[in-house]
């Protein structure tokens, strides 16, 4: 190797570095693909697909999110990662684009939810979500 040579390398190893750092962390922002953050929901927030949403919510979500979305459920205090407050304005200001993107990837330890529940699901459990904005 020649001198030249190992400025760029250790430029090189500096930048892995810092990515691994970053990647590891928990906190990192959690980037949503810009042409889904405008894709609407199908379902009309009316009271069957609330109803709809809370049944799946209860049975998939409320373990970690708890009753009200506060991030409280039963089984929060067991996991390493803050559990997120879904009556917050960080998420109520989201686009349901944004939000079913989130649900359908999930993000550790929060489990990815698109192959277990189906579109229509995550859409309705979505509009149930938004009626913890006033709670
Ligand atoms: C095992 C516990 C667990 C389960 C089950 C779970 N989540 Fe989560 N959820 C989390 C955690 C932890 C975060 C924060 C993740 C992060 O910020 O990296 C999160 C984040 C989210 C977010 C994004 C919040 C933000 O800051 O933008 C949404 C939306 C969400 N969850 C909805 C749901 C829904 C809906 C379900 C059920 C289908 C669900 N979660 C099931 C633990 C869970």
């Amino acid at each position: 190797m020649n001198n030249k040579m190992m400025p760029k390398l250790l430029i090189t190893g500096f930048a892995v570095l810092l990515t691994t750092i970053a990647f590891s962390q928990h906190r990192t922002p959690w980037n949503v693909p810009e042409d889904i953050k405008t894709k609407s929901n199908p379902y009309t927030s009316d009271q069957s697909s609330i109803a709809r949403g809370k049944n799946t919510y209860k049975l998939e979500c409320v373990r970690c999110h708890g009753k009200l979305g506060k991030g409280n459920g039963t089984s929060a205090d067991l996991l390493d990662t803050q559990v997120a407050d879904l009556s917050s304005d960080k998420l109520q200001s989201q686009t349901d684009g944004e939000l079913f993107w989130k649900i359908s990837e999930g993000r550790k330890p929060m489990p990815l939810a698109k192959r277990t529940l189906t579109d229509d699901q995550r859409w309705d459990i979505i509009n149930y979500i938004r009626t913890f904005k006033s709670k």
